[in-house]
């Protein structure tokens, strides 16, 4: 009755408010509820299968050889002595393809090309290929490899300095407005402090992996891939494919926190090992391996300054962060991404420098920018407020900015002074003491507070839904479920809007062949592919009140029923063959008319002890406005995490390399300190209610990356409450507190 062509495809692109949401008027009641992951139960039975567990026919396993200088070249490598070893089929050696660092994400580019130079200790550099793993695995460790050693710079230091000026990452490298250097000389009171934090690896569970087939000229990668669209695109560039011949698969992702944003070394070498061998290559990262050649969070030093008035109105802030890279990639740890906005002040100084450093790539983890860039600024509002003598949460109510400072535009939504206040009273803070002064046997014991901002993210996205003829609801698009819940949140939307029970609704994601996403990441996934089918299911409800005879504003579906006109049909019924849609999001002039971000409230309780000079966190509550919560449970869970996130930069993650020869001394997750079980306390999340009519057709924030912004700084700042000790240099670890514990 309906055909399949184009003529139900919709685009919408933000360039005006959108007032009213068709999920306020959805009947079959699922969007926002708590519901468990509809993938869960493949998940913990082992049959959700993710990039490293396809079985191919006649599949061979490749292990990456890691070069094991620092800086130099490759002059040769033994593929003879290595082809020797028992059950290896070859060794892969391609030095102008293989890809010399991953590349970042949303690129359509290739990554850098070329490893006979080696920029970076653990780059990749060949590939063996085995019978089994263990035997490329064997082989892959003891090929000889006859390097040139050149000088490299393996230490941080601000005399590496880049000169030039970098070009833009989300946020200015540079911008400044009014004079900071007057305001701070004209203030009653200054903060002019130092805030360093250390290189951070994402650590996903599942080690970066592909595993690479070709067919006639056409290449398919079973990867794990945050945003497959461009994943594949940047696959093509560097095997000089055209992007069509390139699919990418990636059902499902044991996370990626930025990792797998772009695609890794892996992907380009088991291609070619594939191609090379006539028959399918895995190639699975090892542990070491994800933390030497895939992408590190900059290490930061942020110079912040502060200019307050006697009763601390801001007059200036400055916030100056160097981070670090190799020496041919400009991206910087945007720190000061959220000092454009989160408080008043006339005079503002915002800058972003590169030390150059043959350390392996820096790029995105999980909220690039503000992770880290709170932990300097709300470190320094907590100096600031102790200053100036006020509760530092009255010192941000009275410099909570009315519109954008720098840019003049109005907020889209913004809660900040609620989440603060309404978390203030749940977590108890009116108890909160002066520093030092709590004190049970030989722990001190303190609160921290911290702002929590994230900005916010539309990014160009399709989906595909299609009505069976049965009923049923197949959405399909080439979006990623990284762990975050984007396939439970993904079918609420859709049984919301069609009116259909959660099991009716198949989704198919992380596919290329499917139309194209923007994947998962920045925290735009839930909104940007949310609100793609959104506009498919709206389209879809036209087509279904037509059938009915109705008007679209009069039809109401639920339980897969059409209902209106007093008559109530099957969906079945009215669909013929089946019909779909496909809807397309895109961000407009919203973008640039309001400033759109998710805000929060962290507080946190901590116990040092006066011994050991260890910290324990002790509680924890965050609070966060993030437009529409689409799954209270799942959006809890982002929330949760991102908040664990906060103790492991707080007080234990740290990727030390080697000063004298580059090499990371963490490497692995024996070493690498993530929060445990028995670091992370009884967490509280919170959610303030909220729409956002800028941000999209669903209302939403982003929510996957704002549990982190500002988690770290509130531990921080709960040291300095219980000891008095204001440790600017992350982690905290026992080392940094002890010399200034008094004697027990
Ligand atoms: Mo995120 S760091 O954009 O996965």
């Amino acid at each position: 009755m309906f055909g399949l062509g184009k003529s139900n495809d919709v685009t919408l692109t933000m360039d005006r408010p959108y007032a009213e949401s068709l999920l306020d008027k959805g009947v079959q009641d699922v969007i926002g509820k708590p519901l468990s992951r509809v993938d869960g139960p493949r998940k913990v039975s082992g049959t959700a299968t993710y990039a490293a567990e396809y079985q191919l026919a006649n599949m061979a396993y490749g292990v990456l050889v890691s070069a094991t200088i620092g800086k130099g070249k490759v002059v040769s490598i033994d593929v003879e002595a290595a082809k020797a070893f028992p059950g290896v089929i070859d060794v892969v050696v391609d030095f102008d393809t293989f890809a010399l660092v991953s590349q970042q994400g949303g690129e359509t580019a290739a990554p850098a090309q070329g490893v006979k130079g080696v920029e970076y200790f653990g780059q990749i550099i060949a590939i063996v290929v085995g019978e089994t793993f263990e035997a490329a695995r064997d082989a892959a460790e003891q090929i000889p490899v006859v390097y040139e050693r050149e000088t490299g710079v393996f230490d941080f230091s601000l005399e590496h300095q880049h000169e030039k000026k970098l070009p833009d990452n989300n946020t200015p490298a540079h911008s400044s407005q009014g004079d900071l250097d007057t305001a701070m000389r004209e203030a009653a009171f200054t903060v002019d402090v130092i805030y360093t934090t250390p290189s951070q690896n994402s650590v996903a569970m599942e080690p970066h992996a592909s595993i690479a087939t070709w067919d006639d000229g056409a290449l398919t990668v079973y990867g794990a891939y945050q945003m497959p669209t461009s994943d594949a695109q940047q696959l093509a560039k560097a095997l000089g494919l055209s992007a069509s011949k390139v699919r990418i698969i990636s059902r499902f992702i044991g996370g990626g926190f930025g990792s797998k944003l772009g695609i890794a070394p892996e992907s380009v070498a088991a291609a070619l090992a594939a191609k090379k061998l006539g028959r399918p290559v895995k190639a699975v990262m090892l542990r070491h391996q994800v933390f030497e050649a895939t992408v590190r969070r900059s290490n930061t030093s942020q110079r912040m300054r502060l200019a307050a008035s006697a009763n601390g109105t801001i007059t200036g802030i400055g916030h100056e962060t160097t981070a670090s890279n190799l020496a041919e990639q400009d991206y910087f740890e945007p720190a000061g991404l959220s000092t454009h906005f989160l408080y008043a002040g006339e005079n503002r100084l915002i800058t972003h420098d590169l030390v150059r450093v043959n350390w392996l790539l820096s790029g995105s983890m999980r909220a690039p920018g503000e992770a880290v860039g709170l932990m300097g600024l709300e470190g320094a509002i907590d100096e600031l407020a102790e200053k100036v003598g006020i509760d530092p949460i009255e010192l941000r109510r009275r410099n909570e900015p009315p519109r954008d400072p720098e840019k003049k535009v109005p907020f889209s939504s913004r809660h900040l002074i609620e989440a603060l206040d309404t978390g203030a009273e749940m977590f108890g803070w009116s108890k909160r003491q002066k520093p030092g002064q709590r004190r049970e046997g030989e722990w001190l014991l303190g609160m921290g507070v911290a702002a929590a901002a994230r900005a916010n993210i539309l990014m160009e996205t399709s989906a595909k839904v299609a009505i069976g003829k049965d009923g049923s609801v197949t959405v399909s698009s080439a979006m990623t479920d990284i762990g975050t819940g984007s396939y439970t949140i993904l079918s609420q939307v859709a049984a919301e809007l069609l009116g259909v029970p959660m099991d009716r609704i198949t989704m198919k994601l992380g596919d290329t062949n499917d139309v194209p996403a923007a994947g998962s990441g920045g925290s735009w996934g839930a909104c940007s592919s949310g609100s793609a089918i959104y506009l498919a299911c709206e389209s879809l409800r036209g087509k279904l009140a037509n059938a009915l005879g109705v008007d679209a504003a009069a039809l109401t579906l639920k339980d897969a029923q059409a209902i209106g006109d007093n008559r109530s049909v099957p969906i079945a019924e009215l669909v013929g063959e089946g019909m779909e849609a496909v809807g397309t999001i895109k961000p407009g002039k919203q973008t640039k008319a309001v400033n759109q971000a998710t805000y929060g409230a962290h507080f946190a309780e901590v116990a040092v002890n006066l011994v050991t000079g260890e910290t324990r966190v002790r509680r924890m509550l965050g609070v966060f406005a993030a437009g529409r919560i689409l799954n209270e449970k799942t959006a809890r869970s982002q929330c949760l995490g991102g908040m664990a996130f906060g103790i492991g930069a707080a007080l234990t993650e740290d990727m030390i390399h080697d000063s004298r020869t580059g090499q990371l001394v963490i490497r692995d997750l024996a070493e690498y300190y993530v929060p445990v079980n028995a670091d992370v306390p009884q967490l509280q999340v919170v959610f303030l209610s909220e729409r956002d009519i800028h941000a999209n057709p669903i209302h939403a924030k982003g929510i996957g990356e704002v549990g982190i912004c500002g988690a770290g700084a509130a531990i921080a700042n709960a040291i300095f409450n219980a000891s008095g000790i204001r440790v600017r240099d992350f982690p905290i670890t026992l080392d940094k507190l002890l010399p200034h514990l008094p004697a027990f």
